[in-house]
């Protein structure tokens, strides 16, 4: 018997307009909103090639690089890290992942299942690592590979010292691969300067376009390191020689390799476009600006930031400390269900510790910031009263 229509998609879509204050997804612009309307093209049309050569550029400025491995992969940030790992990763390699918090223990599940030697440098809890302790870590482990996030989202702490870290890794011969996923537009970023191998970030954070497209780079090295494998990229799809032919990254003709979603483009395109109108060091100074006014204000309201060294914070995700007696669930869920604005929760170690709050591309402004510090204050003044008034 062949089944029925289902019922509900018998209802027109509903989709409601929130205020996404949260590591990510950040709100799209309406110019971006706009450009997701357009025809949809075909994979091999010529303008969509033209599309993506303009991504690519867009890319390169956005990451500072020359590399001509510049593309994008038809995946969300996760992809982006699969990308690196399965494209530099070997049987055996020694893989060395910094954890200041969730990020490196994800990277970890990835590269063990390419069967790649897990090491781990782990900084102490609500700190970056130090220089030193990384470098301890190179000696005892000598990996083939390094990584690190940028920016953790999950505990809203920034490494900083790439360039120096980036000195270690040409010093101990090993690649190094950076997730700019939450941090890239918030805080500099040099990839050539930095000598940085594999870089990827997400397109749904400072950029405000949709996720599902997610730009990365190679360095030289790196292809060169993936052209001497021993054995195959273990993933078709995530192949950077491959994907790089189908973004005419090599001079070779392009390939189809998959279809990819001209709509996805668009947005893309659009939010590299008034990232490059506004200029990459206005956009990172705004967002920093943006920053130290919600640090200030999370004082004033008595609150107290969760990363221990102003230095070491995030201007793109920033973690408040949930205070005792507070529940950040009802907190959260009150912020939602009167403004229809997103606060967020611990991620992994930070787990039901912290407030995380997302300032990030049309989100980054003052009036933003001081509309989720007045709905933080509220909702933790009216759930605590709730707690109080059951008593
Ligand atoms: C996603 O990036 C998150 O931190 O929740």
């Amino acid at each position: 018997m062949e089944l029925p229509a289902p019922e509900q998609l018998k209802q027109s879509l509903y989709v409601p307009n929130k205020t996404l204050m949260g590591p990510g997804p950040s709100n799209c612009t309406q110019r971006v909103l706009d450009s997701l309307s357009n025809p949809v093209l075909g994979h091999m049309h010529p303008e969509c090639f033209e599309i993506m050569d303009d991504i690519k550029a867009g890319v390169k400025y956005l990451f500072q690089t020359k590399n001509t491995a510049t593309m994008c992969i038809s995946g969300s940030g996760h992809a982006g890290m699969e990308t690196a790992f399965v494209n530099l990763v070997e049987d055996g390699d020694v893989v060395l992942l910094a954890c200041t918090g969730l990020w490196g223990y994800r990277a970890a599940e990835m590269v063990k299942r390419l069967n790649g030697d897990v090491r781990y440098v782990e900084s102490r809890f609500g700190h970056a690592l130090s220089l030193k302790e990384i470098e301890f870590a190179f000696e005892g482990h000598k990996p083939q590979v390094f990584f690190i996030a940028q920016g953790d989202s999950s505990t809203g702490i920034l490494q900083p010292q790439l360039k120096e870290i980036g000195e270690l890794c040409e010093k101990y011969k090993c690649l190094f691969v950076v997730d700019t996923v939450a941090s890239l537009g918030g805080v500099e970023f040099l990839m050539d300067a930095w000598k940085v191998d594999m870089a990827y970030t997400g397109s749904q954070k400072v950029l405000g376009a949709p996720a599902g497209i997610t730009p990365v780079s190679f360095s030289d090295r790196a292809i060169a390191r993936i052209k001497a494998r021993k054995s195959y990229v273990k993933s078709y799809y995530f192949d950077a020689l491959l994907v790089g032919q189908y973004w005419n990254c090599f001079d070779t003709p392009r390939i189809y390799h998959h279809t990819i979603s001209s709509t996805l483009l668009y947005g893309l395109r659009e939010a590299l476009a008034q990232f490059c109108a506004l200029g990459r060091k206005n956009v990172i100074h705004r967002h920093q600006e943006c920053s130290h006014r919600l640090q200030c204000g999370v004082e004033e309201i008595g609150l107290e930031m969760f990363v221990v060294k102003a230095n070491d914070r995030l201007p793109t995700v920033n973690t408040i400390k949930v205070p005792a007696g507070v529940e950040w669930q009802k907190v959260s869920q009150y912020a939602m269900r009167k403004y229809k604005l997103e606060i967020s929760g611990g991620l992994g170690p930070t787990a039901e510790q912290v407030f995380r709050i997302g300032l990030m591309g049309a989100n980054a402004t003052y009036e933003r910031v001081d509309l989720v510090l007045n709905i933080l204050h509220e909702a933790i003044q009216s759930t605590k009263f709730v707690e109080k008034s059951k008593i």
